[in-house]
């Protein structure tokens, strides 16, 4: 009997010192499993006096619901110790702020070339597209720049191969539209031009946007009124212009547009090359050579043309000193326009 006490003390204590499910379950199957030493004392009942037996017997069945209930106990109680460890380690704080997920957004170069299509359309210009590998006819001949003129010489051209060119200029999509369509014409042609130059206001790809009207009596107050009412629009202010007598052969009279520098405020520096101000454009009166080798009848119909440099107004309306980093893909500088 009092070696069932001492078993009873001894297998209370360990269970309540184990300290995991695992071994708690391991002191349950040694104690009170099929072959387990309580169990083994109930088969060994036998072996005493029969008097003995009922009390021994009431005695080893009392232990055994006694360590039942502990073990039960102690079993609960750990679940719940690593339940609460667990709650502990993977609790979230609900309030503290997300992470942000970074958005992409339009280069300024897209963005800017949107912005003067929407304003033409609304206008009533119609936009045309015309291909980057072009013949040089379209380039040249057809914009009254036959073989050996000296504005070859001035556009750098990248050859595809010979009678190929990567397009100088958006001016050839002028031609491509009078030769399909029949006048009057309204339309401006976005896109990207290629010429063999490289600095701070130049680089060998860039993005021009044709403009061409061609109708009865246009005259060249109708180009200055109409390229001074878009620079308005893009700019959002009544912005300093100059129309500086220029030469285009393809136009007569010829001009070209200047803006005040981004740079300087028109006191001159680098990037205007000390003069104040920045060339955005080049326009002119459709030459009726122009005209005439693309089908017009030129004595019903006469009419301007324009080609802007997309960088250089973007580079205008955001003040941005080196053209050539709108095609460096610095994501520090591309995030800034999102
Ligand atoms: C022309 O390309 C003429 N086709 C424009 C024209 C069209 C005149 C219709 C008359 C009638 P120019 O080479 O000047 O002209 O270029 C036009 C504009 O493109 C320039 O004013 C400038 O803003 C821009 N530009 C020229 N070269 C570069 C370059 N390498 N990088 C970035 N922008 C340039
Ligand atoms: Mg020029």
């Amino acid at each position: 009997m009092s070696d069932l006490d001492e078993l009873a003390a001894t297998s209370l204590a360990a269970v309540e010192e184990s300290a995991d499910e695992k071994s708690l379950e391991a002191l349950r199957v040694r104690l009170l499993g099929r072959k387990g030493v309580l169990t083994g004392h109930l088969k060994n009942l036998g072996a005493l006096p029969a008097e003995q037996r009922p009390a021994a017997g009431q005695q080893i069945n009392l232990i055994k619901n006694r360590l039942q209930e502990a073990i039960e106990l102690r079993r609960l109680a750990l679940e719940r110790e690593s339940l609460d460890s667990r709650l502990q380690a993977e609790k979230i704080d609900v309030s503290l702020p997300g992470r942000r997920r970074a958005s992409g957004g339009l280069h300024p170069v897209t963005i800017t070339l949107d912005r003067i299509t929407r304003i033409f359309r609304a206008a009533g210009y119609d936009v045309a597209e015309g291909p980057e590998i072009e013949d040089e006819y379209h380039n040249f001949e057809a914009l009254n720049i036959p073989e050996n003129h000296p504005a070859r010489a001035m556009h750098d051209t990248f050859y595809v191969e010979p009678g190929t060119v990567l397009r100088t200029h958006t001016s050839p999509v002028q031609v491509h539209v009078m030769e399909k369509g029949e006048p009057p014409f309204r339309m401006i042609c976005p896109g990207r031009v290629y010429r063999c130059d490289s600095d701070l206001t130049h680089t060998p790809m860039f993005h021009q946007v044709e403009g061409l009207l061609v109708d009865r009596n246009v005259s060249m107050a109708d180009m200055k009124g109409t390229i001074v009412s878009f620079l308005r629009a893009f700019f959002e202010e009544a912005v300093d212009v100059r129309f500086r007598p220029s030469y285009f052969p393809f136009t007569e009279p010829s001009a070209e547009v200047d803006m005040t520098c981004v740079a300087c405020g028109g006191k001159g520096c680098r990037i205007c090359r000390h003069t104040g101000w920045l060339e955005v454009m080049g326009c002119g009166m459709v030459h009726p050579r122009v005209l005439e080798m693309s089908g017009v009848d030129t004595a019903a119909y006469n009419g301007f043309a324009f080609g802007l440099g997309v960088e250089r107004l973007a580079m205008l309306r955001y003040q941005v000193g080196d053209l050539r980093m709108f095609f460096e893909n610095d994501v520090r500088f591309l995030g800034q326009f999102n």
